[in-house]
C-alpha cells in the first residue's frame, strides 16, 4: 500500500516534470538536454512526494498540488550536479549514471543546475488553482530553505568541515541545512498548500526537521555502508573527500542510534494526527531501512 502509493506518485511526477520541461523554451538544445539528463535520471523523488503527502495528512488533496511538487525536484536535482563537480565532491556517478560534467562538461553542469533553480520559481508561478497570498508564502518558504540560510549555508559548512574536527552541534546545523532545509521547505509548503492551522503545520514541522535529520545521517551511513550499484552513486566519497559526517564524528552504531532517535521523534510529532498521515510514518521509518 505504501510503496504503492509511493510508485505511482514517482510516476505522476515524472510524467510531469517532462511535461514542464517541454514548456520552458530554452536558446540552447544542449542545455536542455544536460537539464533532462539529470532531472529524468530516476532517483527516489521523496521532496515532491513529501509536499503531497502533507497535503494529504491535512486535506487528502496531495496531487492537486504536483506543480509546486515539481520545483523542489528541479531544486534537489540542481544541487545534486552542482554537489557532484570536482569543486565540490568531484563523483562521477550519480542516480545510476555518469554525473552530469562528466558528460556535458563542467561549464554546461554549472549552467544546467542554475537553469533548473531558476526554472524551479518559474514553475511554482506556474501552479494553477491556489490563491496568490498562499503561493507567495510558500515561494517564501522554498527560496530561504534553498538558499543561504538553508541549502547553500549548510554545503558551505560542510565545505568548510573538511579535514578538520567539528562538534555534534555543528554537524547537526550543516545536516539541517543542506539536507534538512529543502525537506522542511517540501512539508510546509504541503501543509501551507492544503492551509493546514498553525497546530498542525507546527507538528509537521517538527516531523520534517527530524526527517531530514535521520535522512543524512543515513546518507552518511550509506556512504561507508552501501552498495554503489544500489545506491546508483560512490560510497567512500566523504572519506576521500575527508567530510565531517555522523559517522566519521561517532560511529556507525551510534550514527545508526541518533538516526532511530530522530525517527521516533518524527512519529511523535505525529500524533495528533489519525490514519491520513499514515503514509508520513511509513514513510520515515523506511528511511532508516534504506538500502538507497
Ligand atoms: C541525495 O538525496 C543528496 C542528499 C541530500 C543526501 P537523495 O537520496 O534524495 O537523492 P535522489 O533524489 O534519490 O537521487
Ligand atoms: C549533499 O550531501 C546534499 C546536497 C546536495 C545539498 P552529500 O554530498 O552527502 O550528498 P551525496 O551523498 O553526494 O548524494
Ligand atoms: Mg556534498
Ligand atoms: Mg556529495
Ligand atoms: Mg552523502
Amino acid at each position: 500500500m505504501f510503496k504503492d502509493l509511493w510508485q505511482q506518485r514517482v510516476k505522476l511526477v515524472e510524467a510531469d516534470l517532462i511535461k514542464e520541461l517541454r514548456r520552458t523554451k530554452s536558446l540552447d538544445e544542449n542545455l536542455m538536454r544536460a537539464m533532462e539528463y539529470s532531472l529524468l535520471a530516476g532517483g527516489k523523488r521523496l521532496r515532491p512526494i513529501l509536499l503531497m503527502a502533507a497535503a494529504d495528512a491535512i486535506n487528502g488533496n496531495g496531487e492537486k498540488f504536483i506543480t509546486v511538487a515539481d520545483a523542489l525536484e528541479m531544486i534537489h536535482t540542481y544541487s545534486l550536479i552542482h554537489d557532484d563537480l570536482p569543486a565540490m565532491d568531484d563523483d562521477d556517478y550519480r542516480r545510476g549514471k555518469l554525473t552530469n560534467h562528466k558528460v556535458f562538461g563542467e561549464a554546461m553542469a554549472l549552467l544546467a543546475g542554475d537553469a533548473l533553480l531558476t526554472l524551479a520559481f518559474e514553475v511554482t508561478l506556474r501552479q494553477e488553482n491556489v490563491p496568490h497570498e498562499i503561493l507567495l508564502t510558500v515561494l517564501k518558504e522554498i527560496s530561504t530553505a534553498a538558499g543561504a540560510a538553508g541549502m547553500v549555508g549548510g554545503q558551505v559548512i560542510d565545505l568548510h568541515s573538511e579535514g578538520v574536527q567539528i562538534d555534534l552541534a555543528t554537524l547537526k546545523l550543516m545536516h539541517m541545512g543542506k539536507t534538512g532545509a529543502l525537506f522542511k521547505a517540501a512539508i510546509r509548503s504541503g501543509a501551507i498548500l492544503a492551509q493546514a492551522s498553525e497546530e498542525k503545520l507546527n507538528c509537521l514541522t517538527r516531523y520534517a526537521e527530524n526527517f531530514g535529520l535521520a535522512f543524512q545521517i543515513t546518507d552518511d551511513i550509506l556512504d561507508v555502508t552501501g552498495d554503489e550499484k544500489i545506491l546508483g552513486k560512490p560510497t567512500g566519497s566523504d572519506e576521500k573527500n575527508r567530510k565531517s559526517t555522523y559517522v566519521s564524528l561517532t560511529s556507525p552504531d551510534e550514527a545508526k542510534r541518533l538516526a532511530k532517535v530522530a525517527v521516533d521523534e518524527a512519529l511523535n510529532s505525529l500524533e495528533n494526527f489519525g490514519s491520513e498521515a499514515d503514509f508520513l510514518r511509513e514513510l520515515v521509518q523506511y528511511l532508516i531501512a534504506r538500502e538507497k
